[in-house]
């Protein structure tokens, strides 16, 4: 049986639809990712599973037990890691950890060493005495990686674990939560809006504007592109354009001042393509598809992939400004 069943699950906020008729299975032990740009309906989908939001209509199922009729059951069985930081600063790591132990019932003589363990786990062990506001980004998000595990949930729910991290604790971060489920036997649910990201999942659903648009392996998603993509810089892209649709009756597409081509032989295309468009040809480069081909593909849109700045720094920007101006 899937830990996770979701049938025909709709919501609705007044007169938008954030989450429109969807339906998928997670098994166990597996990671499963949803994929989309801001507004999608990942947060309010998860919101659901971890019985924080009512549905408007359709069932959600988490560890067997109904997330509107058997809530307390289904908030046993999972662990959650927000999109917002919600860590107390102001008291240790060690104490942030004994504090939510303490809130989920593990038995006082074992709590120490599941605080433990957890701190180890993450390797902030060394760190356990310091203040929380102490932590940068990575840390941070470590320890309530941590939280999220120490009453040894079934599933642990990440919703953009890495936002506003730097790619170095981003990849450090995705190193230990993919152990764990060969570790504690945990499934995973995550939200990204990065593409690389997403390809740590066993599956992938690619949801835009509330629907689910594709489901399945990154491979397999990848599979939708249909072999290479070649992204070809000419002087005259929308000319181009028409050579290649009479000539090879490919479409490609113009995004960023480049024609995006997806082809079964990239390598025996380029070739081609010089030859139709010779000195036009600016640039060119083959590439194996990423999901972010596949989102563009299916879409005709690319997703948000781009560093966001963190909030922290902005809010320290406002703070000074205000001061400044007042
Ligand atoms: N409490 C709410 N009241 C009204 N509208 C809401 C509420 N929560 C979410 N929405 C709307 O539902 C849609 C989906 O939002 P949601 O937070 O699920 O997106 P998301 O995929 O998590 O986006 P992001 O990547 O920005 O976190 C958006 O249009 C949002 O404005
Ligand atoms: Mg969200």
């Amino acid at each position: 049986m899937p830990i996770i069943k979701v049938e025909n699950l709709v919501k609705r906020f007044g007169s938008i639809t954030a989450v429109n008729n969807i339906s998928f299975n997670v098994e166990e032990g597996a990671i499963f990712g949803f994929l989309g740009p801001n507004g999608a309906g990942k947060t309010t989908t998860i919101s659901i599973l971890c019985t924080l939001l009512g549905p408007t209509s359709g069932n959600a199922r988490v560890n067997g037990y109904d997330c509107e009729k058997q809530s307390s059951s289904v908030r046993k069985s999972i662990g959650i890691v927000f999109q917002d930081t919600t860590l107390d600063k102001d008291l240790t790591a060690e104490e942030n950890l004994l504090f939510h132990a303490y809130l989920y019932n593990v038995e006082k003589a074992e709590r120490r060493k599941r605080v433990d363990d957890v701190l180890k786990l993450v390797d902030l062990f060394s760190r356990k005495d310091d203040l929380v506001k102490k932590f940068s980004g990575g840390m941070k998000r470590r320890l309530e990686v941590a939280r999220g595990l120490i009453h040894r949930p079934k599933v642990l729910f990440l919703d953009e674990p890495t936002l506003g991290l730097d790619p170095q604790s981003r990849s450090n971060l995705w190193e230990f939560i993919t152990a764990l489920p060969g570790k504690y036997g945990v499934t995973i649910f995550m939200t990204t809006h990065y593409m690389d990201e997403a390809e740590v999942c066993d599956n992938i659903a690619i949801i835009d504007n509330g629907n689910i648009i594709a489901m399945n392996s990154p491979e397999e998603l990848k599979k939708v592109i249909g072999g290479d993509v070649i992204y070809l810089k000419t002087r005259d892209n929308a000319k181009a354009k028409d050579v290649i649709k009479s000539a090879l009756d490919i479409d490609a597409s113009i995004r960023d001042g480049e024609l995006f081509i997806s082809t079964v032989k990239g390598d025996t295309c380029i070739p081609e393509l010089i030859r139709m468009l010779g000195d036009s040809v600016l640039s060119v480069r083959l590439q194996r598809p990423t999901l972010n081909d596949v989102f563009l593909k299916l879409t005709g849109k690319a997703i948000r992939d781009e560093e966001g700045p963190d909030t922290d720094t902005i809010k320290a920007e406002v703070r000074a400004y205000r001061r400044r101006h007042d």
